[in-house]
């Protein structure tokens, strides 16, 4: 089984996605733990993303050899995929190395999206959890990734779950989806 979760930032996509590949026993592959891996082990793409610090995409092309890597090293798993694709040109080049079965649309609005955020920016070393890298990495989303909603909607596997619930709430709807 093959998943694609995506949302706007805070809507719980990492949180999620985690329980769904316990529950369901998929490989997780965040492109976002992906490409910060990238940053921390300084390796020559490490070296070009100063733009997620911005809160801006980073280019398809380097994603995407990321995840194909991914899939290529793990041929015999099912992937949960979250953040991933996030571009409809993403998408596409996704669709030509692998079936997804379903695709989870998180909902969560604007306000509480910001909150969660900058609640973890609390704590967090992430350098995009603040309010101004918030707003942009929303009107990325919406710019960029939501498009996804009618090209996944015509395949007929997009399916939208309340991601304003508990973390325990949204993953019972999950469940009920995926099971
Ligand atoms: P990425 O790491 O994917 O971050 P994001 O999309 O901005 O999402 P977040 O990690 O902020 O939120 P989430 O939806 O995963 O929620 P989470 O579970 O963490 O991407 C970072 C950057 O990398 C991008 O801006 C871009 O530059 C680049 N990038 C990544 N993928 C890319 C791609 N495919 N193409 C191009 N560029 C790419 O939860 C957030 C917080 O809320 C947590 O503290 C959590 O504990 C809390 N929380 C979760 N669920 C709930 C709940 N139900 N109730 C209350 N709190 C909750």
């Amino acid at each position: 089984m093959n998943i694609i979760i995506f949302g706007p930032p805070g809507s719980g996509k990492g949180t999620q996605s985690k329980k769904i590949a316990d529950e369901f026993k998929l490989m997780h592959i965040s492109t976002g733990d992906l490409l910060r891996d990238e940053i921390k082990k300084g390796t020559e793409i490490g070296k070009n993303l100063d733009s997620m610090g911005s809160g801006k995409l980073v280019g398809d092309d380097i994603v995407i050899d990321l995840v194909k890597k991914k899939i290529e090293e793990n041929p015999k798993k099912g992937f949960i995929f979250d953040g991933f694709p996030r571009t409809v040109k993403q998408a596409a080049e996704l669709s030509k190395i692998i079936d997804v079965d379903k695709v989870i649309m998180l909902m969560v609005n604007d306000k509480e999206a910001v909150k969660r955020i900058l609640k973890r920016g609390e704590k967090s070393e992430r350098v995009d959890d603040n309010e101004k890298v918030a707003i942009k990495r929303l009107q990325e989303y919406k710019d960029n990734t939501q498009p996804l909603k009618p090209y996944y909607s015509l395949k007929g596997i997009l399916h939208t779950i309340d991601g304003e619930g508990t973390v325990d709430e949204v993953f019972s709807e999950i469940k009920k989806l995926l099971s």
